[in-house]
């Protein structure tokens, strides 16, 4: 892949995540309903969910008919050119049923498998318009928001650290992530719980937010996020450097990134009694 295609492929990423956005916000002028639970009865989607990521579908089906689409709300559609698109058509699905500003449209592209320790993201955007924000990034070109380059916060001790996090929808799940919770705030400055890990890895790739830490995030939460965070001179990986994935992605620059991943790392240990 050359740099002139791993343009194109972000310029169309960023094109995907503005429209889904200004759809998604046109439709949250009107009255936003449930239309389906998923893992758990606070799991929510509503129909702008679907009707965004067909938008997107269909979209990339005419620019692109060979590629492959993963999608969180639809079937997946296998494709020949080795291009995979991951879309979350609304990261924050809670936030945008009860009209708080923190979510996000989220556009991303890969090569090889279509999984977090396997794929490369080539290019990735992401629209949050309740917060009037646009970032991307293509690989080798930079990161940017709204248009301005942008560069991870170079702070390199955790207890001046602002930390996000984020819970999932089980409740078993979260009371393990609670568990880690409690033993991570008292080793840094902050933690925050924004509600949108798309918009959450953007933050921390321009200095809005020091780090981030998730486990039990899917493909799509993070695709656009790693990219525009590596382009931005940060780092994405599991807890032992390993590559991110559904278990663990911590993000931040790579220094502060190492820190964070022990300690949460011996907050998991603890709670699970082997330390
Ligand atoms: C969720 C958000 C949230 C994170 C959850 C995700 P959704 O995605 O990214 O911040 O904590 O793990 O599932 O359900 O709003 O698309
Ligand atoms: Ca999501």
């Amino acid at each position: 892949m050359d740099a002139f295609e791993a343009q194109e492929l972000g310029r169309l990423a960023i094109a995907l995540a503005r429209e889904g956005g200004e759809l998604a916000a046109e439709r949250r002028r009107g009255v936003i309903e449930v239309a389906a639970t998923k893992s758990s009865a606070a799991d929510p989607v509503t129909a702008v969910d679907r009707e965004v990521e067909e938008l997107l579908r269909r979209r990339i089906a005419e620019a692109r008919p060979n590629d492959a689409i993963l999608g969180e709300e639809g079937d997946d559609k296998p494709g020949t050119s080795g291009y995979t698109w991951v879309l979350d058509p609304i990261d924050g699905t809670v936030n945008y049923l009860y009209d708080q500003p923190a979510w996000g449209v989220s556009v991303a592209v890969c090569t090889g498998h279509p999984h977090p320790t396997e794929w490369t993201v080539v290019a990735g955007a992401v629209a949050a318009p309740a917060l009037g924000h646009l970032w991307h990034a293509w690989q080798g070109g930079g990161a940017f928001l709204d248009g301005e380059p942008i560069r991870v916060n170079e702070v390199e001790d955790l207890e001046v650290a602002l930390v996000a996090t984020g819970f999932g929808y089980l409740a078993e799940q979260r009371a393990e992530q609670g568990r880690i919770f409690a033993g991570v705030i008292e080793h840094v400055r902050d933690i925050r719980r924004l509600g949108s890990c798309a918009v959450d890895l953007c933050m921390v790739a321009d200095g809005t937010l020091d780090a981030f830490f998730e486990s039990g995030i899917n493909a799509w939460d993070m695709a656009a996020g790693e990219v525009i965070i590596r382009e931005a001179g940060g780092d994405v990986s599991g807890l032992g450097g390993e590559r991110a994935s559904e278990k663990m992605l911590l993000a931040g620059n790579p220094v502060i990134a190492g820190k964070l991943a022990r300690v949460v790392g011996s907050a998991g240990n603890a709670q699970s009694g082997s330390v």
